[in-house]
């Protein structure tokens, strides 16, 4: 049977692309967001939804019959460093009413992206495997792991399945959202305008990166198994390839566009600096039997096809 899907936050990098992905696959989709879409942004039904708003939430799981919820409202790594309040508002809030609304109700799964921000320097950044000490650094990254221990306590007192990713840095042609791993896309679209780029990280901060296509994929096969094949409670770790503003740059110069990089560290470099080089999926690949499509050239040639 067919997924009857709500999208909270789907006006966002990853909504759009998750929407085309679940109505390709053949499943109802309801998409929501707190802002307007634009005329021709999304293919499927729009309600405004704000994720603080449990009763609305609940509202709409019924009104629809809603059996998959996949929440992606949040405030992001570096947007959160200038909000850290209103970020553990927002991303907690967020996270415990869509809980709170599904309990009891038509929803049998819930998809709730984590992030690499879990992981802090105690972490071993040079290759991070799927449990290991997580220290935070950003407000973001704490709201990611407490959500990350109460999905855990769900999952474990049989309350609600609730399935994760801590994704890397996803490479879209969509607009991002304001985190630490932007200047991949903004690089991307600066190539393509032929403008310079000033990189707010240094030329060989190393940092993990996934095409959208294989974060969706692989969130759309982790949400398709049975329960019983998830061996983690909560996020499991995704990676794809890594890359550098430097490497970045020579793979996107490789396939014949010209790009002035220059270098203007800021904050974004000391969040940068807390989080993994790369990331042990292998946990992932056993249990959900998935591996990337793209490498770094080919994502950022498709991307490039895409801007
Ligand atoms: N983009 C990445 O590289 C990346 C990496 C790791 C994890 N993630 C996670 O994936 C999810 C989606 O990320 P994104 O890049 O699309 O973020 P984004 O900032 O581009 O989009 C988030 C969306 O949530 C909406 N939103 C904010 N507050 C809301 C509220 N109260 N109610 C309803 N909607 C609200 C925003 O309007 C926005 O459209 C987030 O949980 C993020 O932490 C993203």
């Amino acid at each position: 049977m067919n997924n009857r899907v709500l999208i909270i936050g789907a006006l966002g990098q990853l909504g759009g692309v998750f929407v085309d992905a679940l109505l390709e696959n053949g499943d109802f989709v309801l998409a929501s967001d707190i802002h307007t879409p634009t005329p021709d942004q999304l293919n499927c039904d729009y309600v405004f939804l704000d994720a603080l708003n449990t009763r609305k939430i609940k509202k709409t799981i019924l009104k629809y019959n809603i059996s998959q919820i996949y929440n992606f409202a949040a405030v992001l790594s570096a947007k959160g460093e200038r909000y850290p309040m209103k970020t553990w508002e927002i991303n907690m809030g967020a996270f415990l009413n869509v809980v709170k609304a599904s309990i009891g109700t038509s929803v049998k799964s819930i998809f709730w992206p984590s992030s690499i921000a879990v992981f802090s320097e105690q972490s071993g950044l040079e290759l991070v495997k799927n449990e290991v000490p997580m220290f935070p650094t950003t407000m973001y990254g704490v709201t990611k792991l407490a959500g990350e221990k109460a999905m855990s306590y769900f999952n474990t007192k049989g309350l609600i399945d609730i399935r994760s990713i801590r994704f890397p840095g996803i490479v879209s042609s969509s607009e991002p959202g304001g985190g630490t791993t932007d200047y991949v896309v903004e690089m991307l679209k600066a190539a393509k305008l032929n403008k310079n780029y000033v990189s707010p990280l240094g030329k060989n901060t190393v940092l993990p990166m996934m095409h959208i296509k294989d974060a969706v994929s692989a969130t759309l096969k982790l949400m398709s198994i049975d329960r019983e094949k998830i061996s983690v409670s909560s996020a499991y770790n995704l990676g794809s390839f890594e890359t550098s503003p430097q490497r970045w740059n020579k793979t996107i110069t490789s396939l014949g566009y010209r790009l002035k990089l220059e270098f203007k560290e800021d904050f974004r470099q000391s969040i940068a600096d807390t989080w993994p080089k790369k990331i042990d999926d292998s946990l992932f690949r056993k249990d959900v039997l998935w591996s990337p499509e793209f490498d770094e050239k080919s994502t950022a040639k498709d991307i490039l096809k895409l801007i």
